[in-house]
Order: C-alpha cells, then sequence, then structure tokens
C-alpha cells in the first residue's frame, strides 16, 4: 500500500512525467509539494505572449527567469506555453501605431522574433511549447477559430507558426494545445487540424489536450474515446492543463461552502479513472499536466463565476494530499 510518503512523479516515472502550472506565488507558497511530488511545471501566465513581451520593443523576463530557475534548481522538465494564442496577447502585435492592421509579412516577423528572442533567452531549459493554442472553434459550424491570426496571416498561420518554432528551436517537442478535447465534434476537428498538419509536413510532435473537466462532463466513454482518436495520430499525446471542476461548466451556484461527500467521489473516481488510462496509453502519452497544485490557489475560484470557491486539483486547501491523490498513487 502507497502512502503520501510516497512522490508521486516517483511512482510514475516508468510511465510520464507530473506536471503543475505555476506561478511566481506558488513555486513559494506550494514549494514543498512541488519539489516532493512534480517533475515538470509549466508557467501558468509568466510565458504568455503578454507577459514577455508587452511592448515591441520591450520584453520582460523577470518573472519567466523565476519560473525557468526554480525548474533548473529542482531539477525539473520545463514546458513552454505559449507562442500564438488569441488571448493575453498584446494589440501592438496586429496593429501599428495607427491602429492599423499589420500585414500578413509584419505578423509573421514579429512572431519570429518573439520566439527567436524566448528561445535565446531559455533555449534548451525548455524542453516542449505550445506553439499554437485553441486555434479550433467550439461552435460546430465553425473549423478554425475567427482570430487575429487567422485574419491576417490566412489559413497556413498554424503552419507557419510551426515551421518558425522549429526554425528558431529545432531540438523543442511542438505541440498544439486546445481544450473541450473530448468533446466529440470538437475532437474531430482538433484531430483532423493535427493530422493535416503533420500530413502537411508541418514540424510538430504533439498534441496537447488541456482536459479542463468537471465531475460531470466529459462522461468517461468520451475520454476514453478521445485517448483512442488521439492515441492513433501517431504524435506524443500530453495532457497539459488537467483540473476536475465540482461544478458543471452552465451551474452558477455560489453557495457551496465545501465539497460534498459525493463530489469529493466523484472526482477521486474520475482522476482515478483518467490516470489509468493514462497508463493504459504510456508509449503515446509523455506528459500529464495539472492545472495548479493546491485548491487553495486555482484559477476556477475566479472562473466562470467570479468569487466562487472551486476545489479541482489533488491537494487541498491545507496542501494535504486529497482522496483524488491517493487514488492516482494506488495501482
Ligand atoms: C487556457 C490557457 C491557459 C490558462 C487557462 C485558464 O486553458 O491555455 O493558459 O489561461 O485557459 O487558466
Amino acid at each position: 500500500m502507497r502512502d503520501q510518503d510516497q512522490s508521486l512523479y516517483d511512482v510514475y516515472k516508468d510511465y510520464f512525467s507530473i506536471g503543475a502550472a505555476v506561478n511566481i506565488r506558488t513555486i513559494k507558497s506550494h514549494k514543498d509539494i512541488l519539489i516532493k511530488h512534480f517533475n515538470s511545471i509549466t508557467a501558468e501566465n509568466e510565458m504568455k505572449f503578454e507577459s514577455l513581451h508587452p511592448k515591441m520593443d520591450q520584453y520582460d523576463f523577470t518573472n519567466s527567469d523565476l519560473i525557468y530557475h526554480f525548474a533548473r534548481t529542482n531539477n525539473m522538465e520545463l514546458r513552454g506555453h505559449t507562442f500564438v494564442w488569441h488571448n493575453q496577447t498584446p494589440n501592438w502585435v496586429f496593429e501599428d501605431k495607427n491602429k492599423q492592421r499589420v500585414s500578413r509579412e509584419t505578423l509573421l516577423q514579429t512572431l519570429e522574433q518573439h520566439v527567436s528572442a524566448v528561445v535565446y533567452r531559455y533555449g534548451e531549459g525548455i524542453y516542449c511549447w505550445d506553439v499554437v493554442n485553441e486555434a479550433v472553434e467550439d461552435r460546430k459550424t465553425e473549423y478554425l477559430r475567427d482570430t487575429k491570426w487567422l485574419q491576417i496571416i490566412g489559413e497556413d498561420y498554424l503552419m507557419k507558426a510551426f515551421e518558425i518554432a522549429h526554425k528558431k528551436a529545432p531540438s523543442a517537442l511542438l505541440f498544439y494545445n486546445d481544450y473541450n478535447e473530448s468533446n466529440p465534434e470538437k475532437r474531430k476537428k482538433i484531430a483532423n487540424l493535427v493530422f493535416t498538419l503533420k500530413k502537411n509536413g508541418a514540424p510538430i510532435h504533439g498534441v496537447g489536450l488541456q482536459c479542463h473537466w468537471n465531475i460531470f462532463d466529459p462522461s468517461f466513454d468520451d475520454i476514453k474515446r478521445s485517448f483512442e482518436i488521439y492515441g492513433s495520430l501517431g504524435l506524443k499525446v500530453q495532457v497539459t492543463e488537467m483540473d476536475i471542476s465540482m461544478f458543471e461548466f452552465s451551474d452558477r451556484r455560489a453557495d457551496l461552502v465545501k465539497p460534498t461527500v459525493e463530489m469529493i467521489e466523484k472526482q477521486a473516481t474520475l482522476y482515478e479513472k483518467a490516470f489509468k488510462l493514462f497508463r493504459e496509453y504510456k508509449e503515446v502519452i509523455n506528459g500529464v499536466t495539472l492545472w495548479g497544485v493546491a485548491d487553495d490557489e486555482n484559477w476556477l475560484d475566479h472562473f466562470p463565476v467570479r468569487d466562487r470557491k472551486n476545489w479541482p486539483l489533488l491537494f487541498d486547501e491545507n496542501h494535504e494530499p486529497k482522496e483524488a491523490f491517493y487514488r492516482i498513487l494506488q495501482f
């Protein structure tokens, strides 16, 4: 019987790395859990375009450096997140000083300079990058999300982004990353997108599945089917942003002070089944990352319902292991 004295990443050493999203506060406040149980980290926000490159002629590596050094000091893998995204990207990237839209060439050049500067700073210290994040549209009738990247560069913007990333970071593993990855309709589009990129010769090495789930949705059947599909694409698969919310997405209740016994059990069961499935796919999965460390600090406390507490992670508000933690530790 394993107990909490055992390191989670050590238990998974023959399967895949165990990661957590961190920020400049949690690398201090959650340091002990991170060092003991995780051997990979992702910057929650600190390596996004707006954080690293807020103005055309200004880079800011202050916070990302702290995360980079935390990973180096503690011998952890570092995932890069993210180069091309419709969110958290400053306007100057898309507009010139007169608020006119930049040309395709200019935008491609901006991306190339950005990637170049970031890779120059961190080199092989970042072993993989989410090159493009969330390019697929959720609405059933549409395929690609209507973003400025798409509008300005055109449909080949993903291909271009992967080419640029590969040129500047030839040894990094390059990922396409998205959410609602287990929804059958969106899954079809994501799988088609990465398959087509690969077929057309893009230097893409993997698909990142965010796996922001809740205790009701997606169904385990959909999750299982998704791993069959993504696992058969001939690419690496990573779980990149996993958490399991206690609320269905459309549920706006805000009165819960602590999760019920049923909720805790449902969450633990889903974590348990999911990790069992991940272990079955260890040949293709080379990383599983949780989107946070412990329930005292997690993005779902604010989203989609402001100031509503949520409990989506493996450790509780006091940094103690939850039932879900024991279930994935014991196999
Ligand atoms: C998406 C992004 C992440 C993060 C989460 C919310 O999944 O990929 O970087 O912003 O939303 O925390």
